[in-house]
């Protein structure tokens, strides 16, 4: 595999502070491309890039809050000062509250649906013009498996069912502007998200569930990459289900 594969891109993803967005800058960055790091976490988004740097890439964190239209805009707008240009936008950034139906407040549903529905909705709407004007660029959604077989909560269910509908809607639209949209729904990953749940009796027997077990970050890396590079242009408009065969 081309150590280079994104010699010249440039790539924004939401949530890049830590978790699986942290190990999607460090990929990029370890394949030539030019990473902004943004998250509503100033610190692990500054601590996160003085790394990359320090490991000889290229990244710029950028603080901000995906549910705020005005910190998105300021996002595209400093990788555009930054890079000059935006190649991918990776939207990853999310929450999770492990509540059953009755147990979901509204506040609940409103922080995830706002999060890890409208947050990707704002990215793509600042990002999309810039790769319009260039005829190219990739939007990778990330999902997840509670998006198809349900699990864990109402609204995170909920929101990442939309987003595959989003995906497919995206590509549907604009494609015929060179701009692909697919998104990766991640399986049961170790992760900040689920510190406390991997804690419980439960993580074993979720586990057990899986036919592969819980994934790496490295699993779903593979596939935001592969989806993000030049090599999967003609996809457009998929989920693709990394989760062991859940
Ligand atoms: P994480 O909690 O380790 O990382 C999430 C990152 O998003 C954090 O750096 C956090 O500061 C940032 N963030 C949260 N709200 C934000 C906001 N409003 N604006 C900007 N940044 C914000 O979680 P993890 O596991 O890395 O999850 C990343 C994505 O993968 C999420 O969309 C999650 O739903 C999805 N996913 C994760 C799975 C797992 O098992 N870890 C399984 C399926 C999906």
């Amino acid at each position: 595999m081309s150590r280079n594969r994104f010699g010249d891109k440039v790539i924004i993803v939401t949530g890049g502070g830590s978790g699986l967005g942290e190990d999607y800058c460090k990929a990029f960055c370890a394949e030539g491309g030019r990473v902004v790091c943004a998250d509503i976490d100033a610190a692990t988004a500054a601590r996160t890039t003085q790394a990359l740097n320090k490991a000889g890439g290229t990244a710029l964190a950028v603080t901000c809050d995906v549910t705020k239209a005005h910190d998105v805009e300021r996002m595209v707008e400093e990788a555009l000062h930054a890079y000059g240009r935006l190649d991918v936008l990776v939207n990853n950034a999310g929450v999770i509250r492990r509540r059953s139906l009755v147990g979901t407040t509204e506040e609940d549903w409103d922080r995830e649906i706002d999060t890890d529905l409208k947050g990707p909705y704002l990215c793509a709407r600042a990002a999309v013009p810039h790769m319009k004007e260039r005829g190219y660029g990739k939007i990778v959604n990330i999902s997840s498996v509670a998006g198809i077989v349900g699990c864990i909560s109402t609204a995170y269910a909920a929101s990442k069912a939309g987003i595959n509908g989003l995906t497919r809607q995206w590509a549907l639209e604009l494609a015929p502007h060179g701009i692909r949209v697919n998104s990766v729904a991640p399986g049961y990953t170790a992760t900040p998200i689920n510190e406390k749940l991997r804690q419980t009796p439960a993580a074993k027997r979720i586990g057990e569930t899986i036919p592969l077990g819980w994934g790496k970050p490295a699993d779903m890396t593979a596939a935001v990459l592969f989806l993000s590079a030049n090599e999967s242009d003609y996809i457009t408009g998929q989920t693709l289900a990394v989760d062991g065969g859940l």
